[in-house]
């Protein structure tokens, strides 16, 4: 049976959880602060790149199950359930910003209907539901932490095909109606308190970035014995017990979530009591990363890249989305270029000639073999399938060297090697 809901803000999270409950039978209606991008949204526009988003906003607006309007409260007064999907970013000490979550809060207080469900989709540190119990000021109103485990470039998969749904609750009646929601979901379902609901998300993405710092460190073991950090992974996935997903070595881990939760968490621990000395140096692995590929490109380039031009293939932080938001290819670039390197960048997601401020000075380029052009090394940092098929032959025609740091270990070494290619990568 369909609920009303309402979905507060409209980025990859909220957009997605409109559109994914609108299919599942639900009336749906999502709000957004900005005029422009609810006007845009009405007319079936999807400011961003995630898979099936646009089928599934499409089939419900032209159902009428999803609508978008302006202002929360618009949305907030009609629903049984209304989702905060509002940003949580990091503050300057590392904290999350609850400040948009509060103000939400806040402002739906006054309207929402009695024994109506506030869920906190947004990651948010442990304790944010007694924050927003405060900050909605009702007594009549449950607060409930149902937290989202979507990875950006394939959230519709992960919203219809969870491997768990977590729901956070001091009134079970409560958990029980929102668990209600998403019926028809083939998912297990976990039911716990608020504090263990927003812990689990927390532990859960700190605990992928671990992951993939631990590869990456192995893979730093890996070049230093001379052993091949692709069959080393191989040979440790196949222990169930560690698995070889997330085992992918690269030029470090980004994105709008890793890099905030792994900083928040460990400020969490903190205030709480607890040093978290191991996610500490999961950072630290993190952020030597950066500058181990930076050092790579200017060892490919002779050792000093004062003057010298670096093709670059990837901006993003990952493949398969457009997002720049704390992109290790931009803090890759950004050594390279603070030790003299120029820096001409394709990535298939960027538009040529983008005036956004975090690409100011990197010539982006619309074509992968512009951003060869002239360039003693070419750098990989996002692993874009396209690149495993382009011409290398012309590659080679264009650049001054061929040399090539493949920072995702995506390219066949062996038809470069053949071409006169040198490839230096990560662990191998
Ligand atoms: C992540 C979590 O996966 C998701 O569950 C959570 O809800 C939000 O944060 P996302 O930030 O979209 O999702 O990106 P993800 O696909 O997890 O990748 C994060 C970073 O790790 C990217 O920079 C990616 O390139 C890197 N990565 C990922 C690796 O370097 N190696 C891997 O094996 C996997």
């Amino acid at each position: 049976m369909g609920q009303k809901i309402a979905v507060i803000g409209t980025g990859y999270v909220g957009l997605t959880t409109g559109a994914c409950l609108s299919h599942l039978g639900h009336e749906v209606i999502c709000a957004d602060v900005i005029p422009e991008k609810v006007d845009a949204l009405n007319r079936g526009e999807i400011p961003i790149l995630e898979a099936g988003l646009e089928e599934l906003v499409n089939e419900g607006r032209q159902s009428g199950q999803l609508r978008f309007v302006l202002g929360a409260t618009t949305a907030a007064a009609e629903a049984e359930f209304i989702y905060l999907c509002v940003p949580t970013p990091q503050g300057a000490d590392g904290s999350a910003d609850l400040s948009y979550i509060r103000d939400a809060a806040a402002e739906i207080g006054p309207v929402v209907r009695p024994e109506s469900i506030v869920i906190n989709k947004s990651t948010v540190p442990v304790g944010s539901t007694r924050v927003v119990e405060q900050a909605l000021g009702r007594s009549d109103v449950h607060v409930v932490s149902n937290p989202e485990f979507l990875r950006e470039g394939s959230a519709v998969h992960d919203f219809l095909h969870p491997d768990r749904i977590v729901i956070g609750a001091d009134d079970q009646s409560a958990a029980i109606r929102v668990a209600g929601l998403y019926l028809g979901l083939a998912a297990p379902l976990q039911v716990t308190d608020p504090a263990s609901a927003e812990t689990i998300k927390y532990a859960s993405n700190a605990f992928l970035a671990t992951k993939i710092s631990y590869v990456n460190a192995i893979a730093a073991v890996c070049e230093a014995v001379g052993a091949d950090v692709n069959d080393v992974v191989l040979g440790m996935g196949y222990d169930r017990r560690i698995g070889d997903a997330f085992l992918r070595p690269g030029p470090g881990w980004g994105g709008s979530c890793f890099p905030k939760d792994s900083h928040a968490l460990v400020k969490i621990a903190e205030d709480a009591g607890y040093d978290f000395e191991l996610l500490k140096g999961v950072i630290a692995v993190n952020d030597d990363q950066f500058t181990r590929v930076a050092a790579k490109i200017a060892d490919a380039a002779g050792g000093d890249v004062d003057g010298v031009t670096v093709g670059v293939w990837g901006l993003t932080f990952k493949a398969r989305t457009d997002d720049l938001r704390e992109s290790p290819s931009l803090e890759i670039i950004g050594r390279l270029r603070s030790l003299g390197a120029r820096v001409r960048a394709y990535d298939p997601a960027i538009e040529a000639g983008t005036d956004d401020p975090r690409l100011e000075g990197i010539e982006v380029v619309d074509d992968p073999y512009a951003a060869c052009e002239g360039a003693a090394v070419l750098a990989v940092l996002t692993e874009w399938d396209e690149f495993k098929w382009l011409d290398f032959d012309k590659v080679g025609e264009v650049m001054t060297e061929k040399r090539v740091v493949d920072a995702r270990n995506l390219l066949d070494r062996s038809p470069l090697n053949r071409r006169g290619f040198v490839v230096d990568g990560i662990g191998r």
